[in-house]
C-alpha cells in the first residue's frame, strides 16, 4: 500500500512516520508514506495556494491549480484521490477494511475555509473523521492511514485484529495484567484458572456486556461484517 499526502503542514507527519507501529511498517516495506508539500505544485508567485472567496465570506478557500496539478502528478490508473472534510462521509472500521485492499491512496488535507468545490471532480470520496470541525485534514489524514496501515497483513499480529473493538460490530473485552490483586481490586476468577474454553465464554460475555451499557446502538445498525 501507498500513501500519498498532499498538505500545506509537510511537518505534522513528522512524528507520525518516525515512531512506533508505522515507522516498522515503512521500514520493513509494508507500507509507503510520502508527504508532498501542496506549495511545489503552485504555478503563482510564492507557493500561493488560496484566495479570497467569490460572493464575499470569511476566509480563505483552497485554488483548483496547485491541487489539480498535485494529483495529476501523483495519480496512477489504482489511485484513489480523497479528500478529508467535514462534509464527507463519516469514517468507520468497515470503510478502512475495504480500503486496507488498495494499492495507492492519494489524501488530500485542506485547510482555511476548505476547498474551491470544482477540485471535487478529480476526486473519489470525501471523509470526516467525525461530526466536529477540526484546523485542517492533517489528523484526520493520520487517522484514515494509521487506521488502514495497521489492517495490512504482517503489520500487527493477526490474533489482536481478530478480538479487537468493532470486529463483529462490537467492542473489545476488558483485559488484565500483573499484579492479579491491585488495591483491593482482583482480576475476575475465570481468568486465572486456565480453563480456554470458560475463558473464551468469559470474553464473549464481556464484549456483549461491555457494548450493550456503552454503545447500544452498535447492536441495532449494520456496523460490520
Ligand atoms: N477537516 C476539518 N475537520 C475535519 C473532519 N472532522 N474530518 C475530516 N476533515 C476535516
Amino acid at each position: 500500500m501507498k500513501f500519498d499526502i498532499i498538505t500545506l503542514f509537510p511537518s505534522m507527519f513528522d512524528g507520525f512516520v518516525n515512531e512506533s507501529i508505522i515507522k516498522r511498517a515503512i521500514n520493513n516495506k509494508l507500507v509507503e508514506i510520502n508527504v508532498h508539500n501542496l506549495r511545489d505544485y503552485s504555478p503563482y508567485k510564492n507557493g500561493q495556494v488560496d484566495d479570497y472567496q467569490f460572493g464575499g465570506g470569511p476566509g480563505m478557500v483552497l485554488m483548483c491549480e496547485p491541487v489539480f496539478n498535485a494529483v495529476e502528478s501523483l495519480r496512477k490508473d489504482n489511485t484513489k484521490v480523497i479528500m478529508l472534510t467535514p462534509s464527507g462521509e463519516v469514517f468507520t472500521q468497515k470503510i478502512a477494511k475495504s480500503l486496507s485492499n488498495l494499492e495507492h491512496i492519494i489524501l488530500l488535507c485542506g485547510h482555511y475555509e476548505g476547498f474551491d468545490e470544482r477540485i471535487k471532480t478529480i476526486v473519489d470520496m470525501e471523509i470526516s473523521i467525525g461530526d466536529y470541525v477540526l484546523t485542517g485534514g492533517e489528523i484526520p489524514s493520520m487517522v484514515i492511514c494509521d487506521s488502514i496501515t495497521r489492517l495490512i497483513p504482517g503489520v500487527i499480529n493477526i490474533d489482536s485484529l481478530n478480538t479487537e473493538s468493532f470486529n463483529d460490530g462490537l467492542l473489545d473485552y476488558p483485559v488484565y495484567t500483573r499484579p492479579e490483586v491491585f488495591r483491593n481490586m482482583s482480576v475476575p476468577q475465570v481468568l486465572l484458572s486456565g480453563h480456554h474454553a470458560n475463558i473464551d465464554k468469559y470474553r464473549s460475555e464481556e464484549r456483549i456486556r461491555v457494548t450493550k451499557e456503552k454503545r447500544s446502538d452498535l447492536l441495532e445498525g449494520d456496523i460490520d461484517e
